[in-house]
């Protein structure tokens, strides 16, 4: 499996940490990623991972702002207690039903939005997410979020985070032989959209930090070679079909469409 040592845009980024807790573990993260350990926040750096006692957080210098995860409170746990549940067009789009709860790989975690309020909805996921920024944001989220007992039920469902590439990962499962998701998902960053105002900040922090996925194309024939019932592509309402590949059917919602490619029926 490969882990990425840099980002693949050409974005600065160091480290600092400033709990004595976390010194050792800073160390390694930044010998096995190649990224400079820096004393305090130097806004040279277009991007700094800060780690504290209990928060990992990641800090733009342009925007001067903050982004974590918290799957406890915020809007992640606002959108658990009023999103609208299975009706939600992500819910369709993977098939949930009253008597249908599937599986799920999701193939880019990020900052991990859709993976939760799919697992909230009680479907047991898989999360992989290849950058190590974010993989460091995903895994504290979970560390904090473990301790509480209102994420218990989610923890027992199956939650689980992993930093590879998902391609290498299908690709691994398939040889092992390894049980098939029912729902494979993908969310690639956005197609360059002229109105970068209308971008929300996380997701702008999130381009600064990897420039435009390259190998999504390649997922979706991973995906597609290895779900066992569909594939689901998140775009923007304004951009085609990933790969230009025409999706069986689709979910729209305001401004996100959702590609739904069927390999076999929910039952
Ligand atoms: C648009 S973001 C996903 C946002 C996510 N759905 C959310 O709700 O926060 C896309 C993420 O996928 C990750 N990614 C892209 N290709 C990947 C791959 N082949 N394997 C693992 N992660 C990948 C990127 O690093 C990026 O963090």
């Amino acid at each position: 499996m490969t882990i990425i040592s840099q980002n693949s845009s050409n974005t600065s980024i160091a480290v600092v940490c400033f709990s004595n807790l976390r010194r050792q573990q800073t160390k390694d993260f930044c010998l096995r990623n190649g990224y400079p350990l820096i004393n305090k926040k130097d806004k040279q750096y277009e991007l700094l991972l800060l780690l504290h006692d209990d928060l990992i957080e990641l800090y733009d210098s342009q925007l001067n702002t903050t982004i974590s995860i918290d799957f406890l409170k915020g809007s992640l746990a606002h959108r658990h207690r009023f999103g609208g549940g299975r009706g939600q067009a992500i819910a369709k789009a993977v098939g949930l039903k009253s008597a249908i709860t599937p599986t799920v790989l999701d193939t880019t975690a990020g900052l991990a939005g859709d993976a939760f309020v799919l697992a909230t909805l009680g479907c047991p996921i898989t999360l992989i997410e290849r950058s190590p920024i974010l993989f460091c944001l995903l895994e504290n989220a979970l560390e904090r979020a473990t301790l509480n007992e209102t994420f218990q039920p989610i923890t027992r469902q199956g939650f689980h985070i992993m930093q590879c590439d998902a391609n290498d990962y299908i690709k691994e499962q398939r040889v092992k032989k390894q049980t098939a998701p029912d729902v494979i998902y993908i969310d690639p960053m956005y197609p360059d959209r002229k109105k970068s105002a209308l971008v929300k900040k996380d997701m702008q922090i999130l381009q600064r930090l990897h420039g435009k996925d390259d190998n999504t194309d390649e997922l979706l024939d991973n995906a597609l070679s290895f779900a066992k019932k569909r594939v689901v592509v998140k775009r923007p309402a304004y951009a085609g079909p990933l790969n230009d590949r025409k999706p069986d059917t689709s979910i729209k919602s305001k401004k996100t469409r959702y590609d739904i490619y069927t390999i076999e029926k929910m039952l």
